[in-house]
């Protein structure tokens, strides 16, 4: 993708934690940079023809016989290499190096000691620049022809380099943020040394896309199933802006989305956008398969299933159609790498459309396989969506009905979306929402006794939630300024007529989950 027009750095990822982050920096630089499995073949590279390659980090070590290595022959294309952490490893080990294990890993911050003054790795670099370390195996001997170009403390090659060639290798992680001048450090390799031009951006990015997008699909259909969600909803204003009326976007209302939410896919899509949208009320279908259910796993099922059918019955409505879009991501894709092999490849079906019958599988149209969540949020910006679908916290396929703890009845969903609706004006009004992973409250399978005016009640009681995250794998509860909390608590009681008590729920992930269900 993208290797035409612009150049390219590829990131073979050799399964580390932070290879997404070197990717996304190096395109901080306005140079489009592209992860791949470090199998990639030499071949494969040279059809991209990138304009330097950087070996991300990973947890094997090259002293082990299977650990992963790159195919040798991409040492002979005369591409410039950066090899970090495991990366500079495998660089040396494969040209004649050692590598060891040091008696303690190393694991924190450490300062440089800049040997090589004149490195264009290092240019600009102060001197006892603070990088962050995390390994256990070290370099020992460099392979010839490679020279040392800075030290830590603890770590004698913490930078080395073979200029003529255009190889260099750090020990340290360029890419995080703990390494205070790494981001100048990527863009010396990435400048300086593969000489990038710099002209990469979202627009071009939408637009090699749209020629992408356009030479895959031909004259065939394209179906996507909106959620309202910002995945889904990027990926249909790229296609549309790709290939117009040859999408068909499907938007099931299921009975389970927040207040307001049908109106406003509609509104943007249909009436904005223009899209050839069909709009599917299933509320009934996905309530009567919801009552008296009350086990968690029991209702995702029975609304996964129901959303299989209504799905399909439109996929079916909509002709003949080639091409399922979804609005993958990359961390969607890629979940880890096995050291003995290829990546192994998870793809979420947040919809389940998985489960489609055999005359109805499509071929797979992903154009945000690549992007990381905040840069999805860049690019349906820049395609003109608003600031209310492209900033809005995630929320679950199964949508309210995993936060309606207990039955799910038509009532209880109502009651449901006003207190959240309330506790997420309150939160915008506070000028909060952009600091929270995601905010949501749930309706409880309790009542409690309250009073209002004379009368005692007897009535629902809700939970709020609000969490911060990075990749909702692990949580914290949002600290609120106290009066924030108090308005919203006093404000559901007022206005919710069937709730009569309100609990924030400080319970970090793990041991709990975001969701209560
Ligand atoms: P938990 O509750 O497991 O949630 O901490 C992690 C993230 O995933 C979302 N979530 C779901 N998303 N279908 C979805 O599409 C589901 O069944 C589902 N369950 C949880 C949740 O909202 C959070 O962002």
């Amino acid at each position: 993708m993208d290797t035409k027009t612009h150049d390219t750095i590829l990131v073979l990822d050799f399964g580390a934690q932070y290879s997404q982050l070197i990717a996304r920096r190096i395109r901080e630089n306005q140079v489009y940079s592209q992860i791949v499995p470090y199998t990639i073949s030499a071949e494969e590279v040279a059809k991209i023809a990138p304009k330097g390659l950087v070996f991300s980090g990973g947890p094997s070590s090259v002293r082990t016989p299977d650990s992963p290595r790159p195919d040798k022959a991409l040492f002979d294309l005369g591409i410039p290499i950066l090899g970090i952490c495991y990366g500079l490893q495998v660089l040396s080990v494969m040209n004649g190096g050692t590598v060891e294990r040091p008696r303690q890993k190393e694991y924190g911050f450490a300062h440089l000691d800049i040997k090589q003054k004149a490195s264009l790795l290092l240019s600009g670099i102060s001197e006892k620049s603070q990088v962050w370390m995390s390994h256990g195996d070290s370099v020992a001997s460099l392979p010839d022809h490679f020279s040392l170009s800075a030290s830590t403390e603890n770590c004698t090659y913490a930078a080395v380099e073979y200029p003529e060639k255009g190889w260099y290798g750090v020990q340290f992680h360029p890419e995080v943020v703990h390494t205070t001048e790494g981001s100048r450090l990527l863009a010396n390799f990435v400048l300086d040394v593969c000489k990038a031009t710099a002209d990469w951006s979202m627009e071009s990015f939408i637009e090699s896309q749209i020629e992408e997008i356009r030479r895959t699909v031909g004259d065939k259909q394209v179906l996507c199933g909106l959620s309202g969600g910002v995945d889904s909803s990027v990926a249909a204003a790229l296609i549309h802006k790709a290939i117009g009326d040859q999408l068909v976007c499907v938007f099931v209302n299921n009975g389970l989305l927040r207040k307001g939410e049908a109106d406003l896919v509609l509104s943007v899509f249909r009436d904005n956008f223009n899209i050839r949208l069909q709009y599917a009320d299933a509320q009934d279908q996905f309530l009567s398969a919801l009552t008296g259910v009350t086990d968690p796993e029991q209702k995702r099922k029975n609304i996964g299933k129901v959303f299989i059918d209504v799905f399909e019955q439109e996929a079916r409505a909509a002709g003949e159609i080639d091409f399922l879009a979804q609005g993958t991501l990359y961390p969607d894709v890629i979940e880890s790498i096995s050291p003995s092999g290829g990546p192994s490849v998870t793809i979420k079906s947040h919809h389940n459309v998985g489960g489609l019958p055999e005359d109805l599988r499509f071929s797979l149209l992903e154009p945000l396989r690549e992007l990381f969540k905040d840069e999805v949020r860049l690019l349906g910006k820049e395609l003109g969506l608003p600031d209310e679908i492209v900033n809005r916290h995630p929320f679950p396929g199964p949508g309210l009905g995993v936060r309606c703890v207990g039955e799910v009845t038509a009532e209880r969903l109502d009651t449901l979306r006003e207190v959240d609706s309330i506790f997420i004006e309150e939160i915008k009004k506070a000028g909060l929402y952009g600091d929270i992973w995601q905010a949501l409250a749930c309706l409880l399978p309790v009542k409690s006794v309250g009073v209002q005016g004379d009368e005692r009640t007897y009535e629902e009681v809700c939970s709020l939630r609000a969490v911060t995250s990075e990749d909702a794998m692990t949580a914290d509860w949002f600290r609120f300024p106290p009066d924030v909390l108090q308005r919203a608590s006093s404000r559901i009681c007022n206005e919710v007529q069937r709730v009569n008590r309100v609990l924030y729920d400080v319970t970090s992930k793990p041991p709990g989950t975001i969701e209560w269900e």
